[in-house]
C-alpha cells in the first residue's frame, strides 16, 4: 500500500482488524450510489475508525463511533480528523464506551442515524467462528440500536467472519428477520483476488437489492471502479447442489480456471447467467476450478476477470510432473508455443526447475499456453484464446 493512504497511522493489531483503506472506500461508493436519507452514520464497535471515516467522506454526514478500547477510540479520533473535512468532522465524534450498554452512551437526543455499521472482533485464539464469539454480539446490538434508525427508511451493513459455515449463516440470516422482520437482507461475499473470500457482510433495509439477495464482489486491486459485482435473486444455499455430472474433456474443448472465491461465494450460477454463458464445470474444488465452455464467455473489462486462464485443449496425457517437463516440451514445440505456463499442483521446491526448465527448450517465437491437471489426473495442454 501507498504511504499516502489515509490508513497509514494505524498500525500493529489494529491494522490486522481494521479494514483496509481501498476496501472501505469501495464500499462507501456502493452505498452512496443507493442515495440512502440524510443523518448520522453509526459505528457501533469501530476500531480503527477507516471505515466510518470512509462513508463519513464519500455520502458527505457527519458520523459517530463507539469503541471500547480507549487506545483506538483516540486511534479513531485521529482517522476522522485526517480525513473529514471541517464542517462534517465538527459534528462527528468517538465515544469509548460499550454499545451494549446504550445508557452509558450520551448521544443528543435529536439524533437519527441513516447507516448503522458493525464489524465485531472475533477472537483469534478460537476457530469456530460461532455468531456468539463475536463480540459484540450482533444481533443483542442491532436488537439495542435497531430504533435509533431514521424510520423505515434505514441501512445497516454488518460484518462477519468469511469463515462462517452455510448453517451458522441460516441461523444469522433468522436472528436478523426476527429482530429485523421489515429489513430485506443482501449477503455479499467479497475477494481482493487472492483465491479466497475475504469478507462477508449482509447489508439489511435502505442498502440491501430490491431483489438481490446475494451478491459476490471482486475488488479491483487499485481502480475501485472496475471491482466485478455479480449480483442473484437466490441465496448461495437456496440452489440445489448437484454432483458434477461430465467431467471428461476432450480436445478441441475451451477450458477456462475460474476466480475459486466466486464458487465459495456460491454466485459461480449467476457469474454465468450474467455473460449469457454455456457449458458444464469438471471441477469446483480447490484453487483451481475448471468450467468448460459450450458457448463463448465474454469477458468485458479484459484486463480483470473471474477468469485467470482460458484456452483450447491441443492435447491430454497420462503423466507424473513429478518425473518431469520432458512430454510438455514435445507438445510445446509440436504446437509452436514458447511458453507454456505449468497451471497445476507442484511441490514448492520442485516448481521453479521444471517451470524453467520448460521455458528455456521451447521455441523462441510462437503462442502462449498452460497445462493444467484435470479430475481424472491427466494433464491438458492449451492454447491460450
Ligand atoms: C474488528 S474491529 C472493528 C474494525 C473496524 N471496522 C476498522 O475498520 O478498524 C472490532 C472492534 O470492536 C470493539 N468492541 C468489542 N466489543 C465492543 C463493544 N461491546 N462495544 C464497542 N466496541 C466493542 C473492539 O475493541 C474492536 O476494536
Amino acid at each position: 500500500m501507498s504511504k499516502n493512504l489515509p490508513d497509514k497511522h494505524i498500525i500493529g493489531t489494529l491494522k490486522q482488524l481494521s479494514t483496509p483503506w481501498l476496501i472501505a472506500l469501495e464500499r462507501a461508493h456502493r452505498v452512496k450510489k443507493m442515495n440512502i436519507d440524510e443523518g448520522f452514520i453509526l459505528d457501533l464497535a469501530c476500531g480503527s475508525g477507516i471505515q466510518l471515516a470512509a462513508y463519513s467522506s464519500q455520502l458527505n454526514m457527519p458520523c459517530i463511533g463507539i469503541e471500547l478500547d480507549p487506545e483506538r477510540a483516540v486511534v479513531s479520533k485521529n482517522t476522522l480528523d485526517g480525513i473529514l473535512n471541517q464542517d462534517i468532522n465538527s459534528k462527528s465524534k468517538i465515544i469509548t464506551g460499550n454499545c451494549l450498554k446504550k445508557d452509558e452512551i450520551n448521544l443528543e437526543n435529536n439524533i437519527h442515524f441513516s447507516l448503522i455499521h458493525l464489524d465485531p472482533a472475533r477472537p483469534t485464539d478460537i476457530q469456530a467462528h460461532t455468531i456468539s464469539e463475536m463480540e459484540p454480539n450482533p444481533i443483542d446490538a442491532l436488537e439495542i440500536w435497531k430504533n435509533e434508525l431514521i424510520k423505515n427508511r434505514g441501512g445497516i451493513i454488518l460484518d462477519l467472519s468469511p469463515r462462517l459455515s452455510k448453517e451458522q449463516c441460516i441461523e444469522l440470516k433468522d436472528e436478523l428477520k426476527r429482530i429485523l422482520p421489515d429489513y430485506k437482507q443482501t449477503w455479499e461475499w467479497s475477494s481482493q483476488g487472492r483465491g479466497r473470500v475475504d469478507r462477508l457482510s449482509v447489508w439489511l433495509g435502505s442498502v440491501a437489492g430490491e431483489n438481490t439477495k446475494s451478491r459476490y464482489v471482486r475488488n479491483h486491486p487499485k481502480e475501485l471502479q472496475k471491482s466485478i459485482v455479480i449480483e442473484s435473486e437466490q441465496l448461495p444455499w437456496e440452489n440445489e447442489t448437484l454432483p458434477l455430472e461430465n467431467t471428461n474433456v476432450e480436445v478441441g474443448e475451451t477450458l477456462s480456471i475460474v476466480d475459486p472465491a466466486l464458487i465459495s461465494s456460491g454466485l459461480e450460477n449467476a457469474w454465468l447467467n450474467s455473460k449469457n454463458s454455456e457449458g458444464r464445470w469438471i471441477r469446483k474444488s480447490g484453487r483451481r476450478p475448471l468450467f468448460i465452455q459450450s458457448k463463448k464467455l465474454i469477458e468485458d473489462g479484459e484486463n480483470y476477470s473471474l477468469i485467470s486462464e482460458s484456452g483450447i485443449i491441443r492435447s491430454i496425457i497420462e503423466h507424473n510432473i513429478d518425473h518431469g517437463v520432458e512430454p510438455l516440451i514435445e507438445i510445446g514445440k509440436k504446437f509452436e508455443l514458447k511458453k507454456l505456463t505449468l497451471r497445476l499442483k507442484i511441490s514448492p521446491e520442485l516448481q521453479p526447475n521444471l517451470q524453467s526448465k520448460l521455458d528455456r527448450n521451447l521455441i523462441d517465437f510462437g503462442g502462449v499456453g498452460f497445462v493444467v491437471e484435470l479430475p481424472n489426473n491427466k494433464l491438458a495442454i492449451c492454447t491460450k484464446i
